[in-house]
C-alpha cells in the first residue's frame, strides 16, 4: 500500500465518522428532543434575572449568574411547560446545570447562552454552578420548582429598581452585591435588607443596634466589628466620603 492510498483511506474513514456524528446529533435533536446549547453573541447580555410568561405552557427565564448566586432565585413554573433558558454573567465564568435533566450551559462574560427544556414532572430541580468561580462557588445554587398545574398562580418576581438609587449603583459597582443581597436572601455576607436598626450580635460577643456609625465603620473598616456567624472575608472598597454617605443613605431605605 502506498502512502497515498493510506491517506485516502484515512480521509474516507474520518469523513464517514464525522458524518455519522452529525447524523447522531440530528437524530438526538429531532427524535429525542435533546436541546443543543446555542451561542447568541449578537444580543445584549441580560442585566437582570427575569421570568417571562409567553403562554401557560411556555416560559422564558433569563438567568444571570453572579458571584455567587443565580438571579432570579426559586422560580416556579407549572408541570408540562417548555422553558427557554437564557444564561449570562456580568462577572466571571460560571456554569449552570439543571440536575435531573440534560440541561448544561456555560455562563461566559459577554455571551448569552440558550437552551430549551421541557419539564413534565412536578418536582424541585436544583440548579447549580459547575464552574469553580471563587469562594462562594459551593453555595451557588437555587431551585427551579415545577409544581402541579392545578392551582398554579404565577409568582411575581420583583424587578430591580427602575432608576437605581446612587447608593444602589455604588453597591453594584463596588461588587458589594456579590456577597450581600438587598432582598433578604442568604449570601456570603449578611443581607442588607432591614440592616438599619437591626439588633446584631458580633463575633466579639457584643450585641449592638446597627446605626449610621456602625454602617460607616462596616463599609470603611470591614474587619472592625464582624457580625456573628460570618467570617472576616470582606474586602475594603475605595470610596470617597460622599460615596460612603450615598451608600449609608441607601442602606437606611432598605426596610
Ligand atoms: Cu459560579 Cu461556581
Amino acid at each position: 500500500m502506498t502512502v497515498l492510498q493510506l491517506e485516502r483511506r484515512i480521509i474516507w474513514v474520518s469523513a464517514a465518522f464525522a458524518l455519522s456524528l452529525f447524523g447522531l446529533a440530528v437524530l438526538a435533536v429531532n427524535l429525542f428532543n435533546v436541546g443543543l446549547p446555542t451561542c447568541l453573541t449578537d444580543i445584549k447580555p441580560f442585566q437582570k434575572g427575569e421570568l417571562i410568561t409567553h403562554s401557560p405552557t411556555h416560559y422564558e427565564i433569563h438567568y444571570v449568574a453572579r458571584m455567587w448566586r443565580f438571579e432570579p432565585p426559586d422560580v416556579e413554573i407549572p408541570a408540562g411547560s417548555v422553558v427557554d433558558i437564557y444564561l449570562s454573567t456580568p462577572d466571571v465564568t460560571h456554569g449552570l446545570i439543571l440536575l435531573g435533566t440534560n440541561l448544561n450551559l456555560m455562563a461566559v462574560p459577554g455571551v448569552v447562552n440558550y437552551a430549551r427544556v421541557r419539564l413534565d414532572q412536578p418536582r424541585d430541580y436544583q440548579l447549580i454552578c459547575h464552574e469553580f468561580c471563587g469562594t462562594g462557588h459551593d453555595r451557588m445554587a437555587t431551585n427551579l420548582r415545577v409544581v402541579n398545574r392545578t392551582g398554579f398562580t404565577p409568582k411575581q418576581i420583583a424587578p430591580s429598581p427602575q432608576l437605581p438609587d446612587p447608593g444602589y449603583q455604588l453597591l453594584e459597582a463596588k461588587e458589594c452585591l456579590a456577597c450581600h443581597s438587598v432582598d433578604g436572601s442568604q449570601g456570603i455576607g449578611p443581607t442588607l435588607k432591614g440592616i438599619f436598626g437591626r439588633t446584631q450580635k458580633l463575633t466579639n460577643g457584643q450585641t449592638i443596634t446597627v446605626d449610621e456609625a456602625y454602617l460607616r465603620e462596616a463599609i470603611v473598616k470591614p474587619d472592625a466589628q464582624i457580625p456573628e456567624g460570618y467570617e472576616d472575608l470582606m474586602t475594603k472598597a475605595e470610596l470617597t466620603d460622599q460615596e460612603v454617605d450615598q451608600m449609608v443613605d441607601y442602606l437606611k431605605t432598605l426596610k
